[in-house]
């Protein structure tokens, strides 16, 4: 590889250098691209569905592209995953987010394919086309061996893969664990605070005990570019934490206060827990699942000796949950 286009080198004769990133389009991703953009990257986002997030063609330097007509609708059940190679030609970075909280069947299979077998097309297409460097998005709680869910064990299997890979093939690899994550436009705050305003006057919750160190999605986006340029970086998985931790019951209480729905937060026994969750399944969107369910019979909190993130829920959230809110979206 040219040493002018090594990862971390102080000039690049080409101008600009360039970043793919998988999962650009979503919750995470955006902030991600919108970091690269401001700090003079090109970025290529592919997108099955680009037609939604058309808004981000428009953002300086970023070019969005639409998968479909390569990959059909699904990137990953393509095993040669036609397209990446073009994309990846010449590309410095690859940062790779895609991944999903719930798949089609229950039998594991959906999750498969898009943690592992997507991760693995894309960082051999990356090194076939010497791209050196890999950012991956791993989750607090993946466990290859131990996970609790297919959630977790296929993330795990996928972030273990990833630095194996990266080591043999001479691919700087860093991968990030956060727990969930908060932000305009999340899909936890903003679940549960829709949920409420359903519910009448209570709110009954599965694992209401379960504990959580909710990390701000700025935070995680500015740590991911801090990496890029950071050799002490490589190699490493990071666990990314806020700077406090709750219950689950906590969040949802307070996610429905602020959001001008308070309710008294009732933890389901067991049982019924599993029953919501099996009956959950069959809702449109699939809002939850025996999976989820199992994901949080772990603590989703950073060791006490963890360097936390700064950013306070209490200083956000109301700026996209309260009812008078303008950032609901981002
Ligand atoms: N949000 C959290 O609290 C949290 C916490 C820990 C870890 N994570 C991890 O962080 C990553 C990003 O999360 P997020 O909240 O930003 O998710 P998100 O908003 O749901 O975005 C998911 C992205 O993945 C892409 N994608 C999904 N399925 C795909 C498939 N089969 N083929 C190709 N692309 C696919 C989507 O792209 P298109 O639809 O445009 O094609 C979208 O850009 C995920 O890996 C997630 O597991 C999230």
């Amino acid at each position: 590889m040219d040493e002018s286009h090594a990862v971390g080198g102080i000039t690049d004769p080409r101008g600009q250098r360039r970043a793919v990133v998988l999962g650009g389009t979503g919750f995470v991703g955006r902030r991600i691209v919108r970091l690269l953009s401001e700090a003079g990257w090109e970025v290529v986002v592919p997108s099955r569905f680009a037609a939604r997030h058309k808004d981000m063609g428009l953002w300086p330097s970023v070019v969005l592209v639409d998968m479909k007509s390569v990959a059909q609708s699904d990137l990953a059940t393509h095993r040669e995953a036609p397209g990446l190679a073009e994309l990846l030609d010449g590309a410095d970075l690859l940062v790779n987010l895609v991944g999903i909280l719930n798949e089609r069947g229950n039998d594991g299979q959906g999750f498969k394919r898009v943690h592992i077998k997507l991760t693995k097309a894309a960082l051999r297409a990356a090194a076939d086309a010497g791209v050196p460097r890999y950012l991956h998005m791993s989750a607090l709680g993946a466990d290859e061996e131990n996970g609790a869910s297919h959630y977790q064990r296929t993330k795990g299997k996928a972030e273990n893969w990833v630095h194996r890979f990266g080591r043999k093939h001479d691919i700087a690899v860093t991968s990030f664990r956060p727990s969930v994550i908060f932000g305009p436009g999340d899909s936890f705050l903003n679940r549960f605070a829709g949920l409420a305003k359903l519910m009448p006057g209570i709110f009954p919750l599965a694992c209401a005990g379960a504990r959580f160190s909710p990390v701000y999605v700025g935070d995680v986006a500015r740590r991911y570019v801090e990496a890029i340029n950071d050799p002490a970086t490589f190699g490493e998985s990071y666990d990314l934490c806020g700077p406090h931790d709750y219950s689950l019951g906590e969040l949802v209480s307070y996610a429905a206060s602020t959001s001008g729905h308070p309710r008294w937060v009732i933890g389901l026994p067991g049982w019924l827990a599993r029953l919501q969750a099996r009956v959950m399944e069959w809702l449109p969107g699939k809002p939850f699942s025996r999976d989820n369910l199992a994901s949080l019979q772990r603590p989703n909190t950073c060791e006490p000796d963890c360097q936390r993130e700064p950013t306070r829920l209490e200083d956000i959230a109301p700026s996209y949950l309260a009812p008078d809110a303008c950032l609901a979206r981002w």
